[in-house]
């Protein structure tokens, strides 16, 4: 074993991950500007809250690399930054940044934690809701001191199903063509602002499923434990893993209904058919 090498402790990582979450989730709170109009302000709301996710990436990594020395991290804002230690930590510092931006609950601050490739153990804050979801691979979801378990034996016609759009329009044209076929075989359709929020709401069960297409590593990295770890089944189409391609999530029987819905629209192209 590598000198420098700290053995990943399963509990010391996840408790790491708690507190570091709950840590920057309070500075990005107290931090936030107050007022609306700064925020909202076309010239600058940008650059507040990409000076926001860095400082709370930065936090994060510092106090990482305060108990952990040697681990790699892998952050939206910082790159990737390798290590020699047992474990990569893998950062979305502000989930749901449109969320921040407008003063909207529903943002989250979501740090998971990798050993041998595999994610071990995860938190996701959300602050301004107070919650505090945690996982750990094999040991349960938790929301605070609440055991979870997302919602078994819903029919795709009853499911409520949360999806989330990326940034750019062709890709957005063809999410818009793909909704337009969803909405009409489920209960109804949410769109939060948050991947972690929506893979925490689907472990609670206050949604059924979610499913979206283009999602980076750092925004389910976590959230996703916490959803698989609630007995959600988690993956891509066509047998294939969760990834940037595809996502989806949902009780197993869902899942399949879900994924058989969504293989015949094409999802995974990025050009719109009209
Ligand atoms: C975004 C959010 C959003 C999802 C986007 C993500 P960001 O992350 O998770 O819900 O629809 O795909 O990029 O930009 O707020 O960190
Ligand atoms: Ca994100
Ligand atoms: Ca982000």
């Amino acid at each position: 074993m590598d000198e420098e090498r700290i053995s990943p402790d399963r509990a010391e990582l996840l408790a790491l991950a708690v507190s570091v979450a709950e840590e920057a989730g309070r500075m990005l709170v107290a931090k936030r500007p107050a007022r609306p109009e700064v925020v909202d302000t076309k010239s600058s709301p940008t650059d507040v809250v990409t000076a926001l996710d860095r400082a709370a990436e930065e936090l994060i990594r510092a106090r990482i690399a305060e108990a952990r020395p040697y681990d790699a991290v892998l952050g939206e804002e910082g790159g990737d930054t390798p290590g020699t230690g047992g474990a990569r930590w893998v950062v979305d510092p502000i989930d749901g940044t449109v969320n921040f931006l407008y003063g909207l609950p529903d943002w989250a601050v979501s740090v998971g934690v990798e050993v041998d490739g595999e994610i071990v153990a995860g938190a996701v804050s959300v602050p301004q809701r107070g919650e505090l979801y945690s996982a750990s691979k094999g040991e349960g979801a938790w929301l605070g001191g609440e055991r979870l378990r997302c919602n078994t034996g819903v029919e795709l016609e009853r499911a409520l199903v949360a999806t989330g759009f990326g940034y750019e329009a062709a890709r957005r044209a063809v999410q818009a063509e793909v909704l337009a076929h969803v909405l009409p075989r489920v209960r109804d359709i949410r769109r939060g602002g948050s991947c972690a929020v929506d893979l925490c709401s689907v472990a609670a069960g206050r949604v059924d499923a979610y499913y979206e297409r283009g999602t980076n590593y750092w925004d389910h990295a976590a959230a996703g434990l916490v959803a698989t770890e609630a007995g959600a089944r988690m993956g891509g189409l066509r047998g294939r893993p969760h990834g940037t391609d595809m996502l989806v999530c949902a009780a197993p029987g869902l899942f399949e209904s879900l994924h058989d819905l969504l293989v015949p629209l094409d999802p995974e192209r990025d050009t719109p058919a009209h």
